[in-house]
């Protein structure tokens, strides 16, 4: 397989993960970032630093950005952008699908061609089984490059729609972030029992979750969490019952937020009897 040179541009937390990568995989591997000394190690393992942006964008044909976010990217990239010409400009920087867009014809105008991409791990996961970055934009030039860009990890391409991967991804960080909230609170509410949390976490919270998440499918494809099976009066008593139980335990009520939406949901427009209607308050 004939590896591209690849030019890395951001070298934080992520962006060195992925510098290291690629100079993991024999890719001739380009570095550039604000604070110069980030990229000490990586040059000492085979990299090439470039003391500017136009010569960091000059050195490869592709070039991923991985910055804090689009203002920094437009800094960084913006006097040099003229030495885009030519290049793929592979922008791993998290953002909105709007930003994406305009990203996306600002590259366009600097005649490169564009992939956005949401970046589905953490830097230690990078190259490692489970990493996945899912990708936007220009299909040729992921056809082209997708040898290059599997050293990251799974590289799923999600459409040729620019914002697609940062939408899908952000998508994605909000199921996480309910479940963080959720698992946060089951948390709090064995700790306030003194149980170990830990033992609590592997044998029954994480499995717990594992097994509920093969009801996602039946969930995504009917709109609807309620069911024959799962009626939503039950369930609304039961979210009431986790209220009342943390209310009784003396945790935090803010740490119940995740439950308002479905709670409200499952009563619906027809009400709630006065248990009910003390509980939402106290949910809220
Ligand atoms: N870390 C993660 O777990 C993770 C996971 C998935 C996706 N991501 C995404 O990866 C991207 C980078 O994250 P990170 O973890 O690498 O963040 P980070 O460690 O904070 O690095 C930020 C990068 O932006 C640069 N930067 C910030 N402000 C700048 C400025 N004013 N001018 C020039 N450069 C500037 C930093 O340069 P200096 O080194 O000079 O400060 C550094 O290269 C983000 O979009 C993030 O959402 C991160």
């Amino acid at each position: 397989v004939n590896k591209h040179d690849v030019t890395v541009v951001g070298l934080g937390a992520m962006g060195h993960a992925l510098a290291a990568a690629f100079l993991a995989n024999g890719h001739r591997t380009t570095v550039w970032n604000r604070t110069p000394g980030k990229a000490d190690d990586l040059v000492a393992g085979g990299a090439t630093r470039a003391n500017t942006v136009a010569e960091a964008l000059a050195a490869s044909p592709v070039v991923v950005v991985c910055m804090l976010d689009y203002p920094t990217l437009y800094d960084v990239l913006g006097d040099s952008g003229d030495g885009l010409d030519g290049r793929v400009l592979v922008n791993l920087t998290n953002g909105t699908p709007a930003q994406a867009r305009a990203a996306a014809d600002w590259a366009d105008k600097r005649r490169a061609e564009y992939l956005d991409g949401g970046i589905m791990a953490v830097p230690p996961m990078i190259g490692q089984p489970g990493s996945l970055v899912l990708y936007s934009g220009s299909e040729p030039a992921f056809d082209r490059h997708r040898e290059d860009l599997l050293c990251l990890g799974e590289a799923r391409y999600v459409g040729a729609e620019a914002g697609r991967a940062a939408l899908t991804d952000l998508a994605l960080l909000s199921a996480m972030y309910g479940m963080f909230a959720g698992a946060g609170h089951a948390l709090a509410m064995v700790g306030s029992e003194q149980i170990d949390r830990l033992e609590f976490t592997s044998s029954l919270l994480v499995p717990w979750l594992t097994a509920m998440s093969t009801i996602l499918p039946t969930i995504a494809d009917s709109g609807d969490s309620g069911s024959e099976d799962s009626p939503a009066d039950m369930q609304a008593v039961g979210i009431a019952n986790i209220a009342k139980a943390s209310n009784d335990q003396q945790l935090d009520p803010g740490l119940l937020g995740h439950l308002v939406a479905p709670l409200r949901e499952l009563i619906g427009p027809r009400g709630a009897g006065a248990d009910l209607t003390t509980l939402i308050e106290m949910v809220r």
